[in-house]
């Protein structure tokens, strides 16, 4: 068990309701999830499933979606179950939105994930006149977490955006410095935007996750596993991350901008590489689960 919580909120990023319970037991409690496509289509159920009578059509991967987010959903506290809408790149926002509206009612505490485009961006518009709750995905920029920002100003429910710190330091960029830039951006603003520190690949990532202040850090279990066998370590607000790549090689600094929060959304650089890569990945590992239809 935890003695000393951190003041971020620890969610388990998977899609493994069984996961979910074993980290509770470890800790004795979780504050949330994060699930994505790809984590969806690694479920040992879906697995099985699959391999004993075929893919799935579309209505029975949306049924097996929903029963593994209702499973999680009793186990974890405020943070909520983030479930993320099956989006291409000509996803138009209306589509997003409906998606969304019914995903919403899956669970009493549901957060619905856009990605950080124009069209997640407008169905995020969209969504928080609807008291939905939403979390931003596939953040890579300062500029998106800004877009993201203008764009939900106004809302009466929480805001999450979510820096995927791995992924940047998989393309060479130290991805923390990214999390410690939208905070500090943050700071000027009203607060209703969350910072979730995500794609996090070693307790370095989480230690330094901790140590900047990140509201929310999501991690794959076996990371917790990693942090509880250190004794739950608690770094203070000095604690560098080592910003290394697998080669021991520096990553690369990411500069801080000073961007107005106040200005329209649609006005800041929202194409990123990275989110296009993600929301291609994900498309991938949804139709791997899927039937052929004829
Ligand atoms: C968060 O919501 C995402 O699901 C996740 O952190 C992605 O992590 P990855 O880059 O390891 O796939």
């Amino acid at each position: 068990m935890i003695k000393q919580k951190p003041s971020t909120k620890l969610l388990i990023d998977g899609g493994d309701p069984n996961e979910t319970r074993r980290i509770r037991d470890l800790f004795g409690f979780v504050d949330g999830q994060t699930t994505n496509p790809s984590l969806v289509a690694k479920n040992p159920e879906i697995k099985q499933r699959i391999a004993a009578s075929g893919k799935l059509s579309q209505d029975e991967e949306e049924s097996e979606y929903k029963k593994i987010v209702q499973r999680i959903s009793p186990l974890v506290g405020d943070a909520g179950v983030s479930i993320e809408v099956f989006s291409d790149l000509k996803t138009k926002a209306e589509e997003m939105a409906s998606q969304g509206r019914n995903m919403f009612t899956w669970i009493p505490n549901a957060y619905i994930k856009y990605p950080c485009t124009h069209e997640g961006l407008r169905a995020a518009s969209i969504s928080v006149k609807e008291r939905i709750r939403v979390n931003m995905t596939l953040c890579f920029s300062q500029e998106q977490a800004a877009a993201v920002y203008a764009a939900t100003m106004g809302a009466s429910e929480a805001v999450y955006v979510s820096p995927f710190i791995g992924r940047l330091d998989d393309i060479g960029v130290n991805g923390i410095e990214l999390v410690k830039n939208i905070n500090k951006m943050y700071e000027r603003g009203d607060h209703h935007v969350h910072v979730l520190a995500a794609s996090i690949r070693h307790t370095d990532h989480l230690l330094s996750s901790f140590a900047l202040g990140a509201e929310l850090a999501t991690a794959p279990a076996k990371i917790f596993e990693e942090w509880a066998a250190q004794g739950y370590p608690l770094p203070d607000e000095k604690y560098v991350c080592k910003a290394l790549d697998g080669k021991g090689k520096s990553l690369k600094p990411i500069e801080y901008k000073e961007l107005n929060l106040d200005a329209p959304w649609e006005r800041f650089e929202l194409a990123h590489d990275l989110t296009t890569q993600g929301i291609k990945k994900f498309v991938a590992d949804y139709e791997s689960t899927l039937k052929r239809s004829a």
